[in-house]
């Protein structure tokens, strides 16, 4: 077999002929109810009547509107169907399941989710919450056994520091003007190429973000839905690199 990586499903990729590309969601909108709101009358009926507790749910506004009126950043959190859509697009990409993809998710609350290889994730919202709740409460899932994801407490410039990427690529509608297929090319460029989509619904980055970035694109003049911008920087990266499909 030599340099080559075999792949199930998939011809063998020569190992060294295809950069491996990290893609970090960041900020995204994904936590627990916060313990601002867990004494709000809203808030305990809900968990009384489903006998759970305030770690048992993750914050969304689609539930959780108006107790989430007096928190902050409350634009920008409560969204954890972004984290579900992108992960989904992302790890059912053939650069994903051909080994080429790592990704992560970074958290408005600093947490970082690392997803391992060939991991399938539940398409159906309410086991993907069960699988996050879990993961927050055991920082790992499976518990025992070969790891599928794990969590860490790290902020993005820490995560960057520890991956050591040769580039630090963000998207933003609020970036240097530029497309899909140019800044794909970028990346494919790179040694190490790191992206960062942000995985909130409103707004630029966050200053600790930003600074963490070395380029920023913005590739339409419109604001994509991240899950979007997800699956076509990654079908413009794998063409760029002329992955084999
Ligand atoms: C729902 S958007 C957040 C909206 C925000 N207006 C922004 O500055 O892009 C989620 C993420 O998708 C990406 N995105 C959305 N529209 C984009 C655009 N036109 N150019 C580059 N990235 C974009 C960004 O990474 C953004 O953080």
């Amino acid at each position: 077999m030599g340099d080559e990586v075999k792949i199930k499903g998939f011809q063998n990729l020569r190992r060294g002929c295809y950069p491996m590309l990290t893609l970090v969601m960041a900020e995204t909108a994904l936590e627990t109810l916060p313990p601002e709101i867990w004494r709000r009358r809203d808030i305990s009926r809900q968990l009384a009547e489903k006998k759970l507790k305030p770690e048992d749910i993750l914050l969304d506004r689609s539930y959780h509107h108006k107790a989430m009126l007096h928190l902050k950043d409350a634009e920008r959190r409560g969204r954890p169907d972004i984290a579900h859509f992108s992960t989904l697009e992302a790890t059912a990409s053939p650069l994903y399941l051909k080994g080429l993809l790592k990704f992560y998710l970074h958290t408005y609350t600093n947490k970082v989710i690392e997803l391992a290889d060939n991991v399938r994730l539940p398409k159906t919202y309410a086991r993907f919450e069960g699988l996050i709740i879990k993961l927050f409460a055991e920082k790992k899932v499976p518990e025992t056994g070969t790891t599928l994801m794990q969590l860490t407490e790290e902020n993005l410039s820490e995560l960057i520091t520890r991956l050591k990427p040769s580039k630090v690529i963000g998207l933003s509608k609020l970036g240097e003007k530029n497309n899909f297929r140019d800044v794909a090319s970028l990346l494919s460029l790179e040694e190490k190429p790191l992206l960062v989509v942000g995985g909130f619904p409103k707004g630029p980055f966050s200053s600790q973000v930003r600074e963490a970035l070395d380029e920023v694109y913005s590739v339409c003049d419109m604001s994509l839905e991240a899950h979007v911008v997800v699956a076509r920087i990654l079908y413009e990266y794998e063409r760029c690199i002329s992955l084999p499909c």
